[in-house]
């Protein structure tokens, strides 16, 4: 059997039908659900696996840090990105006078948390990096950053049109004027090769569902080792004081053996600093689950070869066959985003001949992931004309 062949037989949603839209969930890879259930069973049937639970966060937190290049000491967990986000934004020591700048292409959590941090007085001005029609331009940030700015905030990838921004560019301008760059990596991590060091950003978030296929409730946050000395988490928890349970587990000790020092805590040196409270373990087991998966068949690894030149076939396709890209053509990722009259009805059509994509505002979204064929983009093509013929 092909890696091919193998990849597609552990993702049971996707095999009555043509999946296109991995940037909205990805498929559950069977073992991950597997994992997911056999823990549950535990729970009910002998209860809590609670050491066992401190050492897949553990695990995971290893695996996860390979992933992306980083150490294990910079990478925490979080309940979502959303909330990963509120974690770091509210512990960074941002001075009241400074700006922060943010792509109009971010996914609207970041521009309205900045925009919050505005209306609060936290910073003095949001700076927008405006979209030009599904990408922005570099010299855009070179006007708008300056030495007062404290943070930009640009994600790696777009998620309504897959620009994929030059984050090494942008962190070099960035750090040349003393600020720091944050990324969301959720449309990046799982499906491209990513490494945080060689982009040069200082810290970084991912969720779970999308090119992870995992489920809800898992993220992780990045942290660079060069910052995070400097950074005291705004608000603490019991888990992310010195010498918490996962540090004992970690020395081989009883975990609940001493009394914990929350009134004179210590914070401890690694990333851990930012996990408040405990973890959903469902949502942890299944995402350490599907990174093996993505390990196995070496997902991000296909990324050149394989799934950017289905996404490169699709864009030429659609061009030639009469449609707007609205993902700009040199630079976009996996997701391919064009115009469209009527997004939602088609997309609608489409879905009742079991392809699936996903309509927004003025757009049809496509977005293959490494499991995709290119025999898959052709029957969409072909459906899609149909469709808009009559
Ligand atoms: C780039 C990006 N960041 C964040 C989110 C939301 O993440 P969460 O639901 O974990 O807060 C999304 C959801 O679509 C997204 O596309």
């Amino acid at each position: 059997m092909s890696w091919l062949d193998e990849a597609r037989d552990c993702l049971p949603s996707i095999r009555n039908k043509i999946y296109l839209n991995n940037a909205s969930t990805g498929p559950l890879p069977q073992p991950v659900s597997n994992a997911v259930k056999n823990l549950v069973d535990y729970r009910a049937e002998y209860g809590d696996p609670w050491e066992y639970a401190l050492d897949k966060i553990m695990e995971l937190k290893e695996r996860y840090s390979r992933f992306i290049g980083a150490s294990k000491d910079e990478v925490a967990y979080a309940p979502g990105v959303t909330y990963a986000f509120l974690v770091i934004l509210s512990s960074l020591d941002i001075d009241k006078d400074s700006n922060i700048v943010v792509s109009q292409h971010n996914f609207p959590t970041s521009l309205a948390m900045a925009k919050a941090m505005e209306r609060r007085g936290l910073v003095k001005e949001v700076r927008v990096a405006r979209d030009r029609g599904g990408y922005t331009e570099y010299s855009d940030y070179e006007k708008l950053v300056d030495e007062n700015t404290s943070l930009v905030i640009v994600d790696y990838v777009g998620w309504l049109s897959g620009y994929i921004e030059d984050l090494k560019a942008l962190s070099d301008l960035v750090h040349s004027k003393g600020g720091l760059l944050v990324s969301d990596m959720f449309h990046a991590v799982g499906v491209m090769p990513v490494n945080v060091k060689r982009l040069g950003v200082d810290i970084a978030f991912t969720g779970s569902y999308k090119w992870l296929m995992s489920l809800y409730g898992a993220a992780m946050i990045y942290v660079s080792s060069d910052i995070l000395g400097d950074i005291e988490p705004r608000y603490m928890g019991w888990l992310s004081i010195d010498d918490s349970v996962f540090q004992r587990r970690q020395r081989g000790e009883d975990e609940f053996q001493r009394p914990f020092n929350a009134l004179n805590y210590r914070y401890p040196s690694d990333a851990s600093r930012f996990e408040l409270g405990t973890p959903a373990l469902t949502a942890f087991t299944a995402l350490d689950e599907s990174l093996k998966f993505l390990i196995k068949y070496d997902a991000p690894g296909k990324y050149g070869y394989h799934t950017k030149r289905i996404a490169d076939y699709l864009a030429e396709a659609l061009i030639d066959n009469g449609y707007q890209l609205y993902s700009h053509i040199e630079r976009h990722s996996p997701i391919t985003t064009f115009r469209h009259k009527n997004p939602q009805e088609t997309a609608r059509k489409l879905l009742e001949e079991g392809i699936e994509v996903s309509a927004r505002p003025g757009l049809i979204r496509v977005s293959p992931h490494f499991y995709n064929t290119k025999d898959e983009i052709e029957e969409l093509i072909h459906r899609l004309k149909e469709i808009d013929k009559q």
